[in-house]
């Protein structure tokens, strides 16, 4: 063997063992330089090749030329190991967990009266009612007098109504809606009116001194207290979802006494067992009508009025209506 041979065979145990200790890329390119570069060994010899004796230099010529070879695989081989472990540690960093929890999306939410308001007017469009406002600033005349409410009404007592001055008071019923409708229209007329109210309460968990009714009034030819009794059934039914012909909701009709109505009742519904009342109706008083100039012996109407707390309240299992109104997210967001 050739002094030649003999460094060949040196330098590829040498290069192998350098290839195979590589072990990032910075060191790829060192060893790439120091073994394979201008100055290398390896380059040295193929340099020399002319000063080989001509009968060596087929032989030593081909293995110089396997010896690159072989070192040139081997480097290319370390090499793509080295970059699909990294290709594999970068991956391994940027894993996505999909099983970790999602971050809290906050999503905005109809407060419970507005939702209870929402249903009440869905519920009697469909029965044929439109709905109008009145103000809350009210007149004592709309409020009280052209609803028969007489000057000795106990309703009238400060103790009770909240007077702005001696002809106007923050109204106390929606009931005053009643007379602005019918003075500006003949009958036919089917209408509710949502809106607030305001009484000298002490304010516990079923009163407020600030608090929100809905007002119901159809007046045309031929209407009657079946009608009434079928209008209130029905909406409550519908309100609390009972399923059509499941006898689910039961309502109760009481006599009472409206001035502005005769006769008048309040009606109760049964809940988790007990009766409980949520407004008042009756079949518009003929004095009312004559107020407005509409003709009772032509016309006939109901009316009905109830808080709209309440029917939240029994709609979502609340027992404080205060919570309505204390802005509590915590109270909120169940809803
Ligand atoms: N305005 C009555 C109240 O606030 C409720 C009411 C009773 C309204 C009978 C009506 C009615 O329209 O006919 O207690």
């Amino acid at each position: 063997m050739s002094d030649l041979e003999a460094r060949l065979q040196q330098l590829e145990t040498q290069t192998q063992s350098a290839i195979s200790q590589i072990s990032n890329s910075a060191e790829l390119e060192t060893t790439r330089v120091a073994f394979f570069g201008k100055k290398s060994d390896l380059t040295q010899i193929l340099r020399g090749m002319g000063g080989v004796p001509a009968e060596d230099r087929p032989r030593i010529g081909q293995l110089v030329n396997e010896v690159k070879a072989r070192l040139e695989s081997a480097f290319d081989a370390r090499k793509t190991e080295i970059l699909s472990a990294q290709l594999d540690q970068k991956l391994a960093g940027e894993t996505i967990d999909v099983t970790l929890p999602a971050p809290d999306i906050h999503f905005g939410r109809r407060h419970p009266l507005t939702q209870t308001l929402d249903d009440i007017v869905r519920i009697f469009s469909n029965l044929g009612f439109s709905v109008v406002e009145g103000p809350e600033v009210e007149n004592v005349y709309y409020n009280f007098d052209a609803l028969n409410i007489g000057p000795d009404h106990p309703a009238r007592y400060e103790r009770d109504t909240l007077y702005v001055s001696d002809d106007v008071v923050l109204r106390t019923e929606t009931s005053s809606v009643q007379i602005r409708v019918l003075e500006n229209r003949q009958p036919p007329v089917k209408i509710i009116a949502p809106g607030r109210v305001y009484r000298r309460e002490a304010v516990d968990r079923t009163h407020g001194a600030m608090f929100q009714q809905v007002e119901g009034l159809c007046v045309a030819e031929g209407v009657t207290f079946g009608d009434l009794k079928g209008t209130i059934s029905t909406f409550l039914a519908q309100l609390f979802e009972a399923a059509p012909g499941s006898g689910g909701v039961q309502t109760r009709f009481r006599p009472h006494f409206f001035p502005f109505t005769e006769p008048s009742a309040e009606f109760d519904v049964l809940f988790n067992g007990k009766w409980l009342e949520l407004g008042g109706c009756g079949m518009v008083h003929p004095k009312v009508l004559e107020n407005v100039g509409v003709d009772p012996e032509k016309y006939t109407g109901f009316a009905f009025g109830f808080g709209i707390e309440r029917l939240a309240m029994i709609k979502f299992g609340i027992d404080d209506l205060r919570l309505f109104y204390e802005n509590d997210l915590r109270f909120l967001e169940q809803f």
